[in-house]
């Protein structure tokens, strides 16, 4: 793990892992300097991933005030517990959905949680974080974050991409990635990552877009691609195509049993 700065007020977390036969997939957590810090996601639970010493990088943990989980898969709950203890004053920013599926494997205290729905603000000193559905997504407490003052969009799964190499996982700009590859990845991850979207109602789906186009980000900070700055108009433009887009289906025991048969010795 390394961090940076994507925005003046915003660090990133930045992770990757490898996915067989698909690439590189970031897993981005971000702390939003606010005037009451807020940590965004807290990255994987793997046992050689330690988030604190990187969060303890760019804010001094005891300092963090909320943590917005944008949902509870394990990619984005690594350090949430260590989190908790590291920092007594902070809460759990999430929706009744996802302390319900938390408590299924480790509760959150009831007095660390703090519900919020998509369409509803959080005060954080300086500024109003608020949540929003993003169009695409793969848990259904997922809300991402519309940071008010400096317009940049936390947008959770959604706009990732599994990318060909690490390097390009972990760089600091999307723009690294030819704008045909990315379109390419992003499309592919839109199938793996919310299969159900080959099911939608095209123009339903791209209502979906509204919160997002009227806010306009100055930046689309995803936990599964590196940043985005500038104009997102190609972004929303690729994943409108993601109903239509070829469908997913992973690799069956067959397909697993070859590929273990070329690694067997002659
Ligand atoms: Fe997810
Ligand atoms: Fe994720």
């Amino acid at each position: 793990m390394h961090s940076y700065r994507a925005r003046q007020d915003v660090s990133v977390l930045s992770d990757h892992l490898e996915v067989p036969g698909l690439g590189f997939l970031a897993v981005n957590a971000f702390v939003i300097h606010a005037a009451q810090p807020v940590v965004v996601d807290t990255g994987l639970g793997l046992p050689d991933r330690d988030f604190l010493t990187c969060l303890a990088d760019v804010i001094d943990p005891a300092d963090v005030r909320w943590i917005w989980l944008t949902h509870p898969d394990r990619d984005h709950t690594g350090g949430l517990f260590a989190l908790l203890d590291a920092a007594p004053q902070a809460r759990v920013v999430t929706t009744f959905t996802g302390a319900g599926i938390m408590s299924a494997e480790r509760p959150l205290p009831m007095n660390r949680i703090y519900l919020l729905n998509p369409g509803q603000s959080l005060d954080v000193g300086d500024r109003r974080l608020t949540g929003f559905r993003p169009p695409l997504f793969d848990n259904p407490a997922t809300v991402g974050v519309l940071d008010t003052s400096s317009g940049v969009c936390l947008s959770s799964d959604c706009f990732g991409a599994p990318l060909p190499t690490a390097t390009l996982a972990t760089a600091q700009d999307a723009a690294d990635v030819s704008p045909g590859e990315l379109r390419a990845a992003q499309l592919l991850w839109a199938a793996v990552d919310s299969p159900w979207v080959h099911t939608v109602d095209p123009a339903k789906f791209a209502v979906s877009f509204g919160t997002l186009r009227d806010f306009s980000p100055t930046a689309v900070l995803s936990t599964h691609l590196p940043p985005v700055t500038g104009d997102s108009t190609a972004l929303f433009a690729t994943l409108l195509d993601a109903p239509s887009a070829c469908p997913f289906t992973g690799p069956d025991q067959a397909a697993l049993e070859a590929m273990l048969h070329q690694f067997q010795p002659a």
